[in-house]
């Protein structure tokens, strides 16, 4: 037998009814706000993610599913969704009516990481972007949103990390203090860490190696550092998430693994979920329009790992699935015939019938309804068609009546439906 690759997965049909209830629910929000769907695709090339994530991240050093297509072309599987859409907002001219675009996707994303729980090898996205708005208040709206999002899906334990990352006037000069504190406590921080430091420093204050996170315990924040710009842009930021009661933890450690960003990044982060406890992951990145050969336009956003939400959203979404109305038995090929025209056309009228095709007993036909748990089973052999009446048969009473053929289609629907 063929198995799945390795950190893919396939979501059955009983688990679909939860993923798009929770899809739905987060798309309907965002459209309330005024995001607009953008469809991006899922293969781009490589050099796209390398220039935007950066050389130096995880994800393109050693994530990407990039290889060769036919005429030597290298091309990468999307790892993320945020640079695809810069690409199109750049090669469309989507700023040139209105720089402001608000936009979200879904799909699949890919990473050749580790798997474990909560981390796949193909996942699932609903991604958040606002182009070409510099204010803060951008990014508080980003935030208000999710927490009314994961509101909503009775996701209780989601808190909202918030943190800056400064921008190129400022950040040089952390990194430097940075790396200053980093160099004096190398010999006890593990051997990642020390690969990182010189060329990431940053990232060695999100490791999650427990000595390293007690050695970098007392690390200089980058907030000691910021420039007045960047730190109006953050109090903007805190200001206005307090004025609407959003709740958030001030986190110096979060760094976020991507190279694109600056002054804001957040993450919602839960008890729930283990080790990958970050639900969404997101941030500011004003260079990056500009990085990748558009106009100096600053942009937001945000990324929700769908495989987790629906590991922690509420246990009521999505338990209603459209369940046929009726088991159809009939028997014999001009009863299977009947029947088959009469299930298309309850189809059209929106009342799911199951008509069994396996020309097998009554007594076989019954046991199937019983055991899929049918309601109800019409049932129709030569004796009904000769008499032009079928049998309606309620499976928890057993009580029985009869159905003339003539209008059988309106009739069961008004039977079924009310
Ligand atoms: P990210 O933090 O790399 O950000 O991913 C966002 C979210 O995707 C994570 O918080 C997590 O829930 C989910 N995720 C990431 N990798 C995996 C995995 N291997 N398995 C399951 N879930 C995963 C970004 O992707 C940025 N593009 C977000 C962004 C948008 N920033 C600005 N705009």
């Amino acid at each position: 037998m063929i198995q799945l690759v390795r950190g893919f997965r396939d979501i059955l049909p009983q688990q679909t009814p939860r993923w798009r209830a929770i899809e739905k629910t987060a798309i309907s929000l965002f459209q309330d706000f005024g995001f607009k769907e953008i469809r991006i695709p899922i293969l781009e090339r490589t050099e796209l993610f390398a220039r935007s994530i950066g050389e130096d991240t995880d994800i393109v050093e050693k994530e990407m599913y990039t290889f060769p297509d036919r005429r030597g072309e290298l091309i990468t599987l999307r790892p993320e969704a945020t640079a695809s859409i810069v690409r199109s907002y750049i090669q469309h001219k989507l700023y040139a009516k209105d720089p402001v675009q608000k936009v979200y996707t879904t799909g699949p994303m890919f990473r050749r990481e580790r798997p474990q729980k909560g981390r796949y090898r193909q996942f699932y996205q609903i991604d958040v972007e606002i182009l070409g708005i510099k204010s803060a208040y951008a990014d508080t709206l980003l935030i208000f949103m999710l927490i009314t999002l994961l509101d909503r899906l009775d996701v209780s334990d989601a808190q909202a990390h918030i943190n800056s990352l400064g921008c190129s006037a400022c950040r040089p000069g952390f990194r430097a203090k940075l790396s200053e504190f980093i160099s004096s406590r190398a010999d006890v921080l593990c051997s990642d860490c020390n690969r990182r430091r010189e060329r990431n420093p940053l990232r060695v204050l999100d490791c999650k190696v427990p000595s390293c996170r007690e050695a970098m315990a007392d690390a200089p924040s980058i907030l000691d550092s910021l420039c007045s710009d960047c730190e109006r842009h953050f109090k903007e930021l805190t200001q206005s998430l307090t004025h609407l009661n959003v709740s958030y933890v001030i986190d110096k450690r979060i760094v976020r693994g991507l190279d694109y960003y600056t002054r804001t990044i957040f993450e919602i982060q839960t008890g729930s979920m283990g080790a990958q406890n970050a639900v969404v992951g997101g941030g500011r990145y004003d260079n990056l329009v500009k990085m990748l050969g558009g106009p100096d336009i600053p942009a937001t956003g945000f990324a929700i790992g769908l495989d987790r939400l629906v590991e922690i959203a509420g246990s009521r979404l999505g338990t209603e699935q459209k369940q046929p109305r009726v088991f159809i038995a009939a028997i014999g090929e001009e009863s299977i015939a009947k029947a088959f025209s009469w299930s298309c056309s309850l189809g059209l009228e929106g009342v799911c019938a199951e008509l069994d095709l396996s020309g097998k007993s009554l007594k076989a036909l019954m046991k199937r309804a019983d055991k899929l748990g049918f309601e109800y089973v019409v049932i129709v052999g030569d004796n009904e068609l000769r008499k032009r009446a079928v049998i309606l048969r309620n499976m928890r009473t057993k009580a029985q009546d009869l159905i003339p053929i003539d209008g059988i289609v309106e009739n069961l629907k008004k039977r079924l439906t009310t």
